[in-house]
């Protein structure tokens, strides 16, 4: 494969992880069962661009010496309205959208899929992104008692930990508390915007352990580079243990909004205070 060629001339002397990061095109390592499809139409789209800008290039050089003036007397044949040129570059573009639009459907149906034939995951976080920062609530989940709902709730000075446990099927409604914001996770290859009013959701599998950042990905005020997270995933053990320990703390939720996450007493940052007490939302 030519990209493969390419990224050959270009590894030596490349650290393992540099290496990774030129073979992949700068994609991270996917880190849920979705990201092998997102990877293979990344790497696809490269492969067309290249393809196209190949052939687009040879004919740039092949006019330009095919064509070229050959006596200081006489300019070369000036060609205008070629008919079936002109329907060849109105043609193949199209030909090309239609195919990148093709494949990202087919993508984007697999990666939107539900976690299972039945639509139901094996555990099912609700998200909060609110001004700036984020709230993870653990809905009834079966590794706890299956009826109390436990939450982490951060701040832009404590960025909080969404934990899942790997090889099992979670569902992620995304809440917002405020204005607009967009939950992305670089390692799951994959960004979904958090609407005022509206609850998105999405669902996959972590497929490797690891801890893995996350970013607001839509600008949504002052502090909106503050609105980090991290992802760790770990063993079904160590999640039931961290579940239990939000119990323990006294995290019982659901937290899901501005006015609800005030009546948690002390979760509510400085930020959110100032901004619930000016009306801003
Ligand atoms: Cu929330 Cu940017």
């Amino acid at each position: 494969m030519a990209l493969a060629a390419v990224g050959a001339l270009l590894l030596g002397g490349c650290d393992s992880a540099e290496k990774t990061s030129i073979e992949r095109l700068a994609q991270p390592v996917g880190a849920t069962d979705r990201t092998d499809a997102i990877h293979s139409l990344w790497m696809g789209s490269w492969l067309a661009a290249m393809l196209v800008g190949v052939l687009v290039w040879g004919l740039i050089i092949y006019a330009c010496i095919a064509f070229r003036r050959r006596r200081d007397d006489e300019i070369p044949v000036q060609t205008r309205y070629h008919l079936p040129l002109e329907i060849l570059y109105t043609v193949a573009p199209v030909i090309v959208v239609l195919v990148l639009f093709y494949f990202t459907i087919v993508t984007q149906n697999d990666t939107l899929a539900a976690a299972s034939p039945s639509g139901k995951a094996d555990h099912t976080v609700t998200v909060v992104g609110q001004q700036w920062s984020w709230t993870f609530n653990y809905d009834k989940d079966p590794a706890l008692d299956g009826k109390t709902t436990v939450f982490e709730a951060g701040t832009p000075a404590n960025r909080p930990t969404l934990e899942l446990p790997v090889n099992k099927s979670v569902d992620i409604k995304l809440r917002s508390a405020d204005v607009n914001h967009s939950f992305w996770v670089p390692a799951f290859l994959f960004k979904m915007d958090v609407i005022a009013g509206k609850v998105n959701h999405f669902s996959f599998t972590p497929d490797r352990t690891g801890t893995f950042v996350g970013r607001c990905a839509e600008l949504c005020g002052t502090y909106h580079s503050r609105m980090l997270f991290n992802v760790k995933v770990v063993s079904e053990s160590d999640y039931a243990t961290y579940l239990k320990g939000l119990r323990s703390q006294g995290n019982i939720g659901p937290a899901l909004g501005g006015s609800e996450i005030d009546q948690q007493n002390g979760l509510i940052n400085e930020v959110q205070k100032n901004n619930s007490s000016t009306g801003a939302s």
